[in-house]
């Protein structure tokens, strides 16, 4: 078992190298990109109850995703409890608000985390862009846009239920995730949350991912009476994505603030991380895929 002064030489060691590369990267795809037509896949990870693995599946995901040669970027959604940078071993100075400030651009605001990965504090900041005047918003949203340019993937760790924001993100995203566990009260709350989004026009499909597995008959038995019920009665289908099992070392991970996936890459829910990662790289990129520009737009539409 790894102890903690090995990982903490395994934080260190993953974010000063990946600073260096990131920092240069993140101008060199501004410049090359500029006139390639180029929309980020946006995927909102999302859950009914709290506390059921979203920030760990997306940070992991986020980093299987990089290994397979995606440029990610994850935005910290959660207006509540934001903790991504917790689970991703790195920590943001400035949230997406400090946008506001003349002399500062996304570079400043955007964190270099292991493995290419790139992660955008949002939390409060995301909530207080619906109090700003038509010139302040527009400033914070023409920097918030170059992150179009970096991304090829943007993953949104949104707050768990059926609150307000959460709905919104998930409307104005291309994909949806939804994490549930087996237990009923997790497989209620996720019904429950894709109820409230099957009620909007144009939400008719989620991906799922059942976390916190024992044994493989777990993983048909959720899946069979969320995606049955749903179709039954909300008209939503839903798509079986994957399932992550209970691992006693993504516990050891995040008390070590090392994702998972490095600390212990070979580790048996580290395999399912990498399967739903393979399944997103796979599925063909959705025709309506509105890119980061057309999510801001659609998100500050909720929000008026
Ligand atoms: N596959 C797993 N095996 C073992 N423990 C797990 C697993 N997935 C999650 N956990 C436990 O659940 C905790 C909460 O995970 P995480 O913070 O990712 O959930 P969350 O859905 O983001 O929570 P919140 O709703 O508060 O944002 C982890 O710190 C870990 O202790
Ligand atoms: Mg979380």
């Amino acid at each position: 078992m790894m102890d903690v002064d090995q990982a903490e030489r395994l934080r260190k060691l993953v974010n000063d190298k990946q600073s260096v590369i990131q920092n240069q990267q993140f101008v060199e795809n501004n410049n090359s990109n500029r006139n390639i037509e180029h929309k980020a896949r946006i995927i909102a990870i999302s859950s009914g109850k709290g506390g059921v693995g979203k920030t760990n599946i997306t940070v992991n995901l986020a980093i299987a995703l990089s290994m397979q040669g995606q440029r990610v970027l994850i935005i910290d959604a959660d207006l509540g409890m934001a903790n991504v940078d917790v689970v991703l071993g790195t920590s943001s100075k400035y949230n997406l608000l400090k946008l506001l400030e003349d002399e500062i651009n996304m570079e400043d605001v955007i964190v270099n985390g292991p493995c290419g990965v790139k992660y955008l504090s949002g939390g409060s900041g995301i909530e207080q862009l619906a109090n700003l005047g038509y010139n302040d918003l527009d400033k914070v949203m023409r920097k918030l846009n170059m992150c179009e340019d970096i991304a090829d993937i943007i993953l949104l760790d949104t707050g768990a239920g059926i609150g307000n924001n959460v709905l919104n993100f998930l409307r104005a995203a291309d994909e949806v995730i939804l994490v549930t566990t087996p237990e009923p009260t997790a497989m209620t709350d996720a019904y429950a949350i894709m109820k409230a989004y099957s009620n909007y026009p144009n939400c008719d499909t989620v991906k799922l991912i059942v976390n916190r597995v024992y044994e493989a008959s777990e993983v048909f038995s959720v899946f069979s009476k969320l995606s049955k019920t749903a179709a039954k009665f909300l008209n939503l289908t839903v798509i079986g994505f994957g399932e992550i099992y209970e691992d006693r070392n993504l516990v050891r991970a995040v008390k070590a603030q090392v994702p998972l996936i490095l600390m212990y890459p070979n580790t048996v829910s580290v395999k399912g991380i990498k399967t739903i990662a393979k399944n997103i790289m796979s599925g063909e990129v959705e025709a309506q895929t509105k890119g980061l520009k057309g999510f801001v737009s659609k998100f500050m539409s909720f929000l008026r």
